[in-house]
């Protein structure tokens, strides 16, 4: 990796953000490392427990919306990835106004702070959800983007705004669009994290339409290590995609899940389906490999881990599944109904 000095981590309280600043700190224990979270319910603390008494690290605790806290929190840096967004799809068909105030606002009022403080670099963590779904082949980074729900569309208004950044201003932008995450720290809304800790407590797992949509899943690590080498060999103004070459059915994921915890089939319930519900999603990555980047985990290694993970470490989910009530009347306002009218799996 390039010499970097100071390194502002927007977001870097949720899943991948926290995962990134770990592993930075690892690989370069010299660097500064400054997060910025609006700790909103996906923002834990807890994942950054390691930076507990760290010269060398910092929080700003703000909204990357506010040009305030964006200048406090970038001030002397030299790197900024911005991995702070709402992510979660589900919410975004109930609500989307958030998605836009952080996915495309927030990514402005950072873009704007960049061009005037100067960096050396600006990485926006894009989603392949920004392509849409394609039910053949993979998507390049040259594919036209298509994205089908809110989160997605407001995604790739953040992911197209900072390339206009590199292209009207010379921001030195690279955009990133990886494939599912998976791994430790996962908030337990999304689909291999709720169904490890439900059938963990023998509860439900929701299966949406007939679960035979398709994603390729990225472990975490994988991931911070791509963007650790995309900070030395990625070009300003490029695209890359991140994948971990990994296509799984979710119906398949959820067998795995249930095996590895030796719980029984009959815990699955099909549901009704996500509106819009993508049917697959892949990528190539020739492009990332090509300049010596490959995954280090496989899907079997990485969700054994993953469970052991989450077995291991009650203490991390439990608070929020069962004293959190934003959890709480999240889960009832999006499976209450649909686990009424649930059938059994097969
Ligand atoms: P997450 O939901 O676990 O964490 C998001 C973090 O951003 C939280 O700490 C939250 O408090 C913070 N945040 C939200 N709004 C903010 C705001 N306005 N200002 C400051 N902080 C704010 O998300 P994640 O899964 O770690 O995803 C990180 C990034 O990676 C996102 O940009 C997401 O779109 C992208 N991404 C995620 C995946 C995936 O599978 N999880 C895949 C591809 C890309
Ligand atoms: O592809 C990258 C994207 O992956 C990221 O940009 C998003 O931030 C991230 O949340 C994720 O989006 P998905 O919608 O693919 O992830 P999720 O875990 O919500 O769903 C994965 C699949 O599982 C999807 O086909 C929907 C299905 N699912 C999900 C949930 C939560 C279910 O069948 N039941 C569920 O309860």
């Amino acid at each position: 990796m390039k010499d970097v000095k100071r390194v502002l981590v927007t977001g870097g309280a949720g899943f991948i953000g926290s995962c990134f600043a770990r592993t930075l700190r690892r690989v370069r224990p010299e660097a500064e490392i400054v997060v910025l979270d609006k700790l909103t319910y996906a923002g834990n603390l807890q994942n950054l427990k390691v930076f507990e008494g760290d010269p060398r690290y910092r929080f700003v605790h703000g909204d990357i919306a506010d040009p305030a806290a964006v200048a406090d929190a970038m001030e002397g840096c030299d790197v900024v990835l911005n991995f702070a967004a709402e992510t979660h799809v589900d919410r975004s068909l109930h609500s989307a106004s958030e998605f836009l105030d952080t996915d495309v606002k927030g990514v402005f009022v950072l873009l704007e702070e960049a061009r005037r403080v100067g960096l050396t670099r600006f990485v926006q963590i894009s989603t392949d959800e920004v392509y849409g779904q394609i039910l053949e082949g993979s998507f390049r980074e040259t594919d036209p983007l298509s994205p089908r729900n809110p989160y997605s569309a407001a995604k790739c208004g953040g992911d197209r705004l900072a390339y206009s950044f590199f292209a009207s201003y010379g921001v030195p932008v690279i955009v990133t669009r990886a494939s599912n995450n998976y791994g430790p720290y996962h908030y337990p809304e999304k689909l291999i994290p709720l169904f490890v800790t439900n059938a963990i407590d023998g509860l439900p797992l929701p299966l949406y339409g007939d679960g035979r949509n398709v994603r390729d899943w990225l472990y975490v690590e994988d991931h911070a290590r791509a963007l650790l080498f995309l900070l030395e060999r990625g070009e300003p103004g490029e695209v890359y995609n991140v994948g971990g070459g990994n296509e799984i059915e979710n119906v398949e994921i959820t067998r795995r899940i249930l095996k590895l915890l030796g719980r029984d089939e009959a815990l699955v319930r099909m549901v009704s389906d996500r509106p819009g519900h993508d049917r697959r999603y892949a990528l190539s990555t020739g492009k990332l490999r090509a300049l010596g980047w490959s995954p280090a985990f496989d899907f079997e290694t990485g969700l054994a881990a993953t469970v052991r993970w989450y077995v291991e470490n009650e203490w991390w989910w439990r608070p929020i599944k069962e004293r959190d009530p934003s959890f709480k009347a999240w889960y009832e306002k999006n499976y209450g109904e649909r686990l009424k009218t649930s059938a059994p799996v097969g």
